[in-house]
């Protein structure tokens, strides 16, 4: 596939060479990152970050890869309320308008289809950090990354999905980028929070959906977790109906494999207990440091070939 001056918009972009060059990047880059000194590939670039929607790691993340690269960044946390979508400019003109000042733009919004509306009126690559429920690609690239490095490949893994299956854009994006792989799929969430019938379908006889955690860990090598999504819902009341079901606590560890990884994007919300973080198969905050070296290796990618 190609990177260079593309848009990041979607995992249907990638396919299984692209995915495992990033890869190689990507340890090349955590290599980088050991040594402390900073890169000069990105030397004279700007990365401006556009954030319609909270944000802990994947802004920060992105800035840091940048400034690991040597690069600079311009960023708003908070577009909703401090930038000139107050004045009601429109998606197509603040693409215009940053792609002026900028040679990559990193964006988040709430609805779905957004930031390919801004990419397409922009002259700079435009990567995607989050639309809506839809898609989350360089969060599942990380998440394929770590997978990747820790069983050393993924075909013929088990991937075990837990949680709000319906809005995890997260989980949406893994799927897109495991299609490149051989691998199955269990199930499980609570009742009218399953995976889009859409996703299921793709998915088919490599998709098994079960009742309940337990029998979801009994296979898994990969513990795919996923808070709930609280911001899709339409009620707090809604919401409350769902947090706290399914989570993945010590007593669930024990039915695990001992080979298995639990990971989870972060933010956790009642979906893993504390008590899983001193378990050796947890994951979720080295993915963190993971997302970093991949994100590098992503604006390498885009920006230089
Ligand atoms: C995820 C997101 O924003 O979709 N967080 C992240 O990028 N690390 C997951 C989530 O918010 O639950």
């Amino acid at each position: 596939m190609k990177f260079k001056g593309q848009h990041i918009l979607s995992t249907q972009q990638f396919d299984k060479e692209g995915l495992l060059s990033l890869f190689a990047e990507a340890k090349k880059m955590e290599k980088l990152v050991k040594s402390g000194k900073f890169g000069k590939e990105m030397e004279g670039k700007i990365l401006a970050t556009l954030f319609y929607e909270p944000s802990t790691r994947t802004r920060f993340s992105f800035e840091a890869a940048m400034l690991r690269l040597g690069g600079r960044v311009v960023s708003n946390a908070d577009m909703m309320q401090t930038s000139s979508v107050r004045k009601l400019e429109t998606l197509e003109d603040t693409g215009k308008t940053v792609s002026q000042m900028a040679d990559v733009i990193v964006m988040r919004h709430p609805e779905k289809g957004s930031v390919a509306v801004l990419a397409e009126h922009s002259d700079v690559p435009v990567i995607n950090a989050g639309d809506g429920s839809n898609e989350h690609p360089t969060q599942a690239l990380l998440d394929l990354y770590t997978i990747w490095k820790e069983f050393g490949g993924i075909d013929g893994l088990t991937i075990g999905m837990i949680g709000d299956l319906k809005n995890s854009r997260v989980q949406h994006s893994q799927f897109g980028l495991l299609k490149n792989f051989k691998v199955k799929y269990v199930l499980v969430s609570p009742r009218g929070l399953e995976m889009p019938s859409v996703i299921l379908k793709e998915m088919g006889g490599r998709a098994k959906v079960v009742l309940t955690p337990e029998d979801m860990v009994a296979s898994a090598d990969v513990i795919s977790v996923s808070r709930i999504q609280k911001e899709r819902f339409v009620s707090e009341r809604e919401y409350k109906q769902f947090v706290g079901q399914f989570v993945v606590d010590a007593a669930l560890m024990k039915k695990a494999k001992k080979s298995a990884i639990v990971m989870q994007p972060l933010p956790r919300v009642d979906d893993i207990a504390v008590e899983v973080d001193s378990d050796p198969r947890a994951r979720y905050f080295k993915q963190v440091g993971n997302g970093v070296a991949v994100r590098m290796a992503l604006l390498k990618r885009v920006l230089k070939g």
